[in-house]
């Protein structure tokens, strides 16, 4: 991530701060991983800590239906059903220890705020615009994009229509750009397939100065609680430092082709620990004269793969909608399916997009995820 500083900022850091009026702002250090991962530095106009009340928590734990899968599946996104309220749209279709997956089609913009107080988020956005608004500033989003919300970020969603598509991914640990791709410095290389200029950054909005009952669902621990605060949340005044939400667009990836067919990592996006977020983009074809652009039969031993399928045709599948998931568990080996090799010869350009999400460690199948099963899925290459 790179400096970014946004509004008003003391010059040192931890002195006194005052408004024209003589008021203090008050500095809050946002940050993970104790005092040695990346953070910023927020000034709001009142102690972000003033607690009015706790409700009583409420259990969003997933419904595990299969703990231990071997099996290939495939869920049809479409099946999954819209629900009014944004939180209540996130249904967890896999899950592990180290990360959640899953499709929401919330209708309806929050009149609350949200802080997901333990997990990094990640949002793609398959369907629908709107704003991101935060205590950092305001993102606006559109179809394509990957916003990534780092934990303790507050805030609110505004949809300008209900037609809205959303994959998300919830994570145990920071969300972060390949390492691979960034000097010791942190900039990312000249043969990353995105850089700094592709990542948009929240931009502040004028400090709210309000007092009442303000309403902040926070999430931890498969609970969401209602704490009410009696200061706006979005009262920041300025702020400094390498953490904060941003965004980048699935179509600002710069696809990395060659002459044979490119192993999965070139698609790399993302990371963290024991997963990894990969985009694949339209792209020219393998252009050796005898190259074959199909995948070769693979069985990725050391992780289990997830393929959400967004826009475009689907090279290696026969019957692919958007929105469907597929899951090839670790050590299963899977490939093209009957006849996609032989028709994938000669051609030279895809137009697929799809997100690509490798966990380290298996995934557990959710009651959600079974109910919008096609059961027909891991008997499909045979032939015909
Ligand atoms: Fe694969």
């Amino acid at each position: 991530m790179s400096y970014v500083h946004q509004g008003k900022i003391p010059p040192k850091r931890h002195t006194i701060f005052k408004s024209d009026e003589g008021n203090f702002y008050y500095e809050q250090l946002f940050g993970t991983e104790g005092f040695h991962g990346i953070s910023s530095l927020l000034y709001h106009l009142e102690r972000p800590t003033q607690i009015k009340s706790i409700g009583e928590p409420k259990d969003v734990s997933p419904k595990i239906a299969v703990e231990k899968n071997v099996t290939p599946r495939m869920f049809k996104g479409m099946n999954v059903s819209p629900e009014a309220d944004f939180l209540d749209s996130r249904k967890v279709l896999l899950v592990n220890n180290d990360l959640k997956m899953g499709l929401a089609k919330p209708q309806n913009s929050t009149d609350y705020f949200y802080k997901n107080a333990e997990c990094d988020e990640l949002v793609f956005v398959h369907e629908g615009t709107g704003i991101l608004k935060t205590f950092l500033g305001n993102l606006t989003f559109s179809k394509g994009d990957y916003l990534i919300i780092p934990r303790g970020t507050i805030y609110k969603i505004h949809f300008d229509t209900k037609e809205n598509v959303l994959f998300f991914l919830e994570s145990h640990s920071p969300i972060t750009t390949p390492k691979r791709y960034r000097n010791e410095f942190g900039q990312l290389l000249e043969h990353s397939p995105f850089c700094e200029r592709d990542l948009e950054t929240p931009v502040l909005q004028e400090p709210i100065n309000e007092k009442g009952d303000f309403l902040i669902k926070v999430k931890k621990e498969n609970q969401i609680t209602d704490f009410i605060y009696a200061t706006h949340p979005f009262d920041v005044v300025g702020w400094d430092g390498y953490f904060y939400p941003y965004k980048f667009n699935i179509k600002n990836f710069e696809p990395i082709t060659g002459r044979i067919h490119q192993p999965p990592p070139v698609h790399q996006t993302f990371e963290a620990y024991n997963f990894v977020v990969c985009s694949f983009v339209a792209r020219m074809y393998d252009y050796h004269p005898e190259s074959i652009p199909a995948p070769y039969n693979h069985s990725n031993i050391d992780s289990d793969e997830v393929l959400f399928y967004t826009e475009g045709d689907f090279m290696s599948r026969n019957h692919v909608d958007l929105m469907d998931f597929t899951l090839h568990p670790g050590g299963i080996v899977h490939g093209p399916h009957p006849g996609a090799m032989e028709r994938s010869i000669g051609k030279k350009f895809t137009e697929e997009f799809a997100v690509m999400v490798d966990p380290f460690r298996p995934f557990k199948i959710t009651e959600e995820a079974i109910k919008v099963e096609d059961p027909s899925y891991k008997t499909s290459w045979l032939g015909q």
